[in-house]
């Protein structure tokens, strides 16, 4: 049976990858400690569960509205300046999000201007578009916004800017998202903002969001997430902010790929957004902890650019491969001598550097480190 030539251009996520092969080592007994998926250990908070089960009570069990419930929408709107309900679509996580975003503006051979490292879906998501990646290096893991504009091209629809960055950790200052946003502006082109980490910003640097620059607002599409903030991963909620053509069009699409987002999901969201910070503001407080802890460690064996937001590090092991291996092939001799799992750079665009995600408890971190050292 032949599939696709589509699907077979098409990578499967590389992070994914690895929460099988982590059950199956934990199954064997083996001491795993997994500092590769990009979640928090914290536990979901309670007034979440809380007010998902009570959705479940009052059997919101049924189809519910495409772009999102009402009262989620509302209060999403509430919390961007000049926004309305008929700019945000909500989906399952932002990952859907921005899959609906490459399938809604890019035709065959267009282009999406991507800095790397990256995320492992940015340029698979594109490719399943019909898009065509262009990657351009950053500096010290910064944006390099010469090499992006003279990677701008008559094909380019949109330029995609994550920070807080997975992998590096990397926050992008606000003079950096203006000349991104002038770029824009004077090619006609999207910007994608993908602000998965938006509140995990250490060392009180600013938080600057594409949004508040009122100058590429219609051009801007931004994607947030319910996932890393809240622990709420498996809940599967996300949102896109657009200017509302786009938003239609996500709709649209929406419509008919899952109809709407988990109805008693969406519930357990707008319990989450009732929060007040206190809970982000102390989860922050621990994670730039734990940043400074894993950041210590990791210092004393690889050169490390220091990350000023999200939860990982992105340090650089190519001073420790050996003869002909790559960053895989040292992950994996990692995985079988330590019992420790990190993602491979090259997973990223990035080869001779892993990602160790710092969001696990103090001890599993120091134990984790304390076997690289041995190993190395
Ligand atoms: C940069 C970035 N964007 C988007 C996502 C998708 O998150 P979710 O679909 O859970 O909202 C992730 C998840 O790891 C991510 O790291």
């Amino acid at each position: 049976m032949k599939l696709s030539k589509r699907i077979q251009t098409v990578e499967g996520s590389k992070t994914a990858r690895f929460i099988p092969l982590l059950d199956a080592l934990k199954r064997q007994g083996r001491p795993v400690i997994s500092l590769a998926i990009g979640e928090p250990t914290y536990d979901t908070p309670s007034p979440v569960i809380d007010a998902t089960k009570r959705s479940l009570d009052r059997q919101e069990t049924r189809y519910s509205d495409m772009a999102g419930l009402m009262g989620l929408r509302t209060a999403l709107a509430g919390r961007f300046d000049g926004c309305g309900t008929e700019n945000i679509v909500v989906f399952n996580g932002s990952k859907q999000a921005l899959y609906a975003i490459f399938q809604s503006i890019c035709d065959p051979g267009d282009q999406v201007i991507i800095p790397v490292p990256c995320w492992v879906s940015f340029a698979e998501q594109v490719k399943l578009a019909g898009g065509e990646p262009v990657f351009v290096a950053t500096i010290d893991h910064q944006l390099d916004t010469e090499a992006i504009a003279a990677a701008v091209t008559g094909k380019t629809r949109a330029i995609l800017i994550n920070s807080p960055n997975n992998p590096t950790g990397a926050v992008y200052p606000r003079e950096a998202l203006e000349r991104i946003a002038r770029l824009a502006n004077e090619h006609d082109l999207f910007v994608i903002a993908d602000e998965a980490y938006d509140f995990f910003v250490y060392d009180n640097l600013p938080r600057s969001s594409f949004y508040d620059l009122e100058t590429v607002r219609d051009r801007l599409i931004l994607t947030r997430s319910f996932s890393k903030h809240y622990a709420m991963t498996g809940f599967r909620v996300g949102y896109a902010v657009a200017p509302p053509a786009v938003a239609e069009a996500l709709v649209r699409l929406q419509s008919h790929v899952t109809g709407n987002v988990c109805t008693f999901a969406q519930h357990g969201a707008m319990a989450a957004l009732e929060m007040d910070e206190g809970l982000l503001v102390r989860r922050r407080a621990d994670l730039q902890h734990k940043r400074d802890l894993a950041f210590d460690q990791v210092s004393g064996l690889f050169p490390c650019v220091r990350p000023q937001g999200a939860f990982y590090l992105f340090p650089d092991i190519s001073d420790h491969l050996h003869q002909g291996e790559t960053s895989g092939g040292f992950a994996a001799r990692v995985l079988e001598k330590t019992g420790v799992a990190v993602v491979p750079g090259e997973d990223f665009g990035m080869d001779g550097h892993v990602r160790i995600c710092f969001a696990v408890p103090d001890d599993q971190l120091l134990e984790a480190f304390k076997r690289i050292r041995e190993v190395l």
